[in-house]
């Protein structure tokens, strides 16, 4: 017993400074942003490849540049049987705390080198994945390494821009990457008996019941767009404000009914995290506005409710104030269910643990979401620090929740049963 929570530290140790070290590959000085196929997102993957390769893993990279390694059944299984697959991504959003996806893959590789030291195997390969893009900053597409996994990759975003004007396309093909083999990265269902994710949990709920993990029961869908509006500029100081056609009052109009209409339901929430008005100036009324909406609740019904009524007042008040717009939906995922019987095993690892098991839902968007395309998916959620900030640099937790984390997942793997 001793020695299996002596694992369990050195695990979480070297976790907390993996975490560190892979900070340092970032696009800004001082804080952490790392998207889809930079430099700086290309050293991290290397790096999780050596990490991988210490622990005992093949290690290879597909197309969408995910970063896979696999850890072998034991001698004498059956050739072929379907591996129990783990990870999270590791881009971040901007300015992005450093537990965020990258806990997900950190921890199940410390967790396999302590098997490997043992020289400890199973009936069944494990694989854990590095998603190369979950965050959906760099192309406004999310979700790109899991949905090019579970083979539901939609090649029309490979047109889309960076901020730069570069297309995917094009960024992948400097890369050294092919989309045109994305759809050969599609995993078979029959390949995967589970996929299990670890992640900070990103909210306060286990941090205010003072419980280090918890059971994920299912995720939220999400529905987001882009808008354009188009007015008219002119002079601040002479324009009459009944002559008005303010692209940015129109944004600031819509901005505040998605805030009313996403208020007061449970599980729905909205929100306008791009907010621009290009080439603004204190004395020109805006002729053009940018910005981003996205719309999340547990339940789909209640998510696509709001958004039928979030579109309604968009042309509503795009009219009434003169405004054009083009509204460009980007991502649309449905809520998804954790597997009854995956949420059974991790509520044993936990309660075996010595821990009281808390099943609560995620609003943040997961990998899981794209891989329940083709294997059942779980999640075991781990107390985030700082009242539960996360997609922000304060984002922390602790070395000894990471241990705990250690354990459940340890017990989850040596108990699994497909
Ligand atoms: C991912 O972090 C998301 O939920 O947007
Ligand atoms: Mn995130
Ligand atoms: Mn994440």
């Amino acid at each position: 017993m001793k020695d299996a929570s002596e694992q369990y530290q050195r695990c979480a140790r070297e976790v907390m400074q993996r975490a560190d070290d892979l900070a340092v590959h970032t696009e800004g000085s001082g804080v952490l942003t790392r998207t889809y196929l930079t430099p700086m997102h290309h050293a991290a993957a290397q790096q999780l490849s050596a990490w991988m390769t210490e622990a005992g893993m093949q290690v290879r990279r597909d197309d969408a540049g995910n970063v896979i390694g696999r850890y072998e059944a034991e001698a004498g299984s059956p050739l072929g049987a379907p591996a129990l697959v783990t990870g999270s991504h590791f881009d971040t959003v901007r300015n992005a705390g450093k537990y965020d996806g990258n806990l997900g893959i950190l921890l199940p590789i410390s967790c396999i080198a302590a098997w490997h030291r043992m020289g400890k195997r199973f009936p069944f390969p494990i694989e854990v994945i590095g998603f190369a893009e979950e965050e959906g900053v760099r192309f406004k597409a999310t979700l790109l390494g899991s949905r090019a996994i579970a083979g539901t990759f939609d090649g029309k975003v490979l047109a889309n821009l960076d901020e730069h004007g570069s297309s995917m396309r094009q960024v992948m093909q400097e890369a050294g990457f092919n989309p045109d083999r994305i759809a050969a990265a599609a995993w078979r269902p029959e390949a995967v008996s589970a996929f299990v994710e670890v992640h900070i949990e990103q909210g306060p709920l286990l941090l205010n019941e003072n419980l280090a993990v918890g059971v994920v029961t299912a995720i939220s869908g999400a529905t987001r767009f882009m808008a354009e509006l188009q007015g008219l500029a002119g002079h601040a100081g002479t324009v009459p404000m009944h002559m008005r056609r303010d692209a940015a009052m129109a944004a600031a109009e819509i901005g505040l009914y998605i805030e009313q209409r996403c208020s007061g339901q449970p599980g729905l929430v909205g929100t306008m995290g791009i907010l621009e008005v290009p080439n603004g100036a204190a004395n020109v009324v805006p002729g053009s506005a940018r910005f981003s909406i996205d719309i999340r609740a547990e339940q789909d019904a209640v998510r696509i409710a709001a958004v039928e009524d979030v579109v309604a007042e968009i042309q509503r008040i795009c009219s009434k104030r003169d405004v054009q717009i083009e509204l460009r939906k980007t991502h649309e995922a449905s809520s998804v269910a954790c597997a009854d019987q995956l949420q059974t095993q991790l509520a044993q690892a936990i309660a075996s643990s010595g821990l009281p098991v808390r099943h609560l839902p995620s609003g943040a968007g997961h990998d899981a979401m794209a891989i329940a395309a083709i294997a059942d998916v779980a999640m075991l959620f781990v107390r985030c620090g700082n009242g539960g900030i996360s997609h922000h640099p304060d984002e922390i937790m602790t070395e000894e929740d990471a241990a705990t984390a250690a354990q459940v997942f340890t017990r989850f793997v040596e108990n699994f049963v497909a």
